[in-house]
């Protein structure tokens, strides 16, 4: 049976790293893959993590399962992060959260949550999106369509052709939004955008599933979850995968959440019940390490506090090096500009390199970047840079 298969492509992200790791050059590069970098190059466990887990081992009892929505605590304090602990939705059990194996084992929950108990409708993906999302919504037999959102010319969004798409979506369909850091753009909608996006979608009744796996990259812990906050207090159905990989760096934890936000608390609950079957035939019930670890440091003051703080430097980090990429560029003599990078938003930007400059790039100086030219700031470093902008310097110049 197997011998007469052809084998698939690599993964567009996931691939490189694989690629990125057998390479030889000790001048390599990693801008693929969304994976935090401190100074030092690492991707370090998190303090606040270090300390939950510490508790965690030696208070544990028993490795006993979990229910199939996950740890209760972990579900409390994901919603009470997503909307607040004060949000109607909370105080009236509007909303109710299921654990997941990342933001993607969220996102392939929701799916096969549409797909087998909404019935197929077409799920509409942001133009660009991250490559993930047709593969997850496709698993799940759902029909997937785009609607226009960046604007290569202005490095912004394209407003007016989003919404004008928005108002071609037929009744009843799915809209997948970034709840902040677009990726791979780093462009976001404004607080005002927002707004009209969800007037739209009440008005043409559409199921908005938002990803929301960056939350505290853009401005804030808060302040990135204002386009949810939007949907929210207009007491909008809707569907988000929320993931704990990159502002709690549990990476290889798969620790992230479905939650769901239904007309009433019993909506909520009739929901939750059918997510739970579809979890039960997909891995049971999820994993218990990760979401202790974020359980525990949520529902701690003084781990709270250190782990806001870890977060806060993450996002200033990430920021300076948008700002010291854009300088040293410069520096080596581009001409080009690339000075929007540095106002762009999360991990990613679209840098505007064509696919033969990223395949120059990754065969002559093993610097390694997504095909469609999506950067990962997040993987720079004050010791990369340098190489990294002398590198895209020359192949500009056709070196
Ligand atoms: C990314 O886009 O690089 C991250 O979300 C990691 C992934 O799973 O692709």
């Amino acid at each position: 049976m197997f011998d007469t298969l052809v084998a698939a492509p690599p993964d567009p992200i996931l691939g490189l790293t694989e690629a990125f790791k057998k390479d030889t050059n000790p001048k390599k590069v990693n801008l693929g893959v969304g994976v935090y970098k401190d100074a030092g190059g690492q991707t370090p466990v998190l303090k606040s993590v270090k300390r939950a887990e510490e508790r965690i081992l030696s208070a544990e009892q028993t490795k006993n399962y979990l229910p199939i929505e996950g740890n209760a605590e972990f579900d409390r304090a994901t919603l009470e992060l997503l909307f607040g602990a004060q949000h109607a939705l909370v105080t009236t059990g509007r909303a109710v959260t299921a654990q997941a194996p990342g933001g993607t084992g969220a996102l392939r929950v929701a799916a096969d949550f549409i797909a087998s108990t909404l019935g197929k409708r077409t799920v509409w993906l942001s133009d660009p999106t991250w490559p993930n999302h047709p593969n997850v919504f496709h698993a799940a037999g759902l029909a997937t369509n785009t609607y226009p959102y960046f604007d290569k010319q202005r490095n912004a969004v394209n407003f007016a052709g989003m919404m004008d798409a928005l108002a071609t979506i037929p009744e009843g369909d799915v809209i997948v939004l970034h709840g902040c850091c677009h990726n791979p753009t780093g462009v976001d909608l404004s607080v005002a955008q927002w707004e009209a996006v969800a007037a739209v979608i009440a008005e043409r009744k559409l199921l908005p599933v938002v990803d929301f796996a960056y939350q505290g990259f853009a401005d804030g812990l808060s302040e990135d979850a204002a386009g949810l906050a939007v949907l929210a207090d207009r007491g909008q159905e809707m569907l988000v995968a929320s993931s704990y990989s990159k502002n709690f760096g549990l990476y290889n934890e798969r620790v992230g959440a479905l939650t769901v936000v239904g007309q009433d608390q019993s909506a909520a609950e009739i929901t939750l019940s059918h997510i739970k079957r579809v979890i039960r035939a997909n891995y049971s019930n999820p994993p218990s390490h990760g979401a202790a670890i974020v359980a525990t440091v949520l529902t701690d003051a003084e781990l709270r506090t250190i782990w806001e703080g870890e977060v806060q430097e993450m996002r200033d980090r990430i920021n300076t090096m948008r700002h010291l990429f854009v300088e040293t560029l410069h520096e080596k003599g581009v001409t080009q500009d690339f000075s929007f990078i540095a106002n762009q938003r999360g991990m990613f930007s679209f840098s505007g390199l064509t696919p033969d400059q990223v395949k120059a790039l990754r065969e002559r100086y093993a610097i390694y970047i997504v095909g469609s030219g999506r950067i990962s700031v997040a993987g720079m470093t004050e010791g990369n840079m340098e190489y990294l902008c002398s590198a895209i310097a020359d192949v500009l110049n056709g070196a």
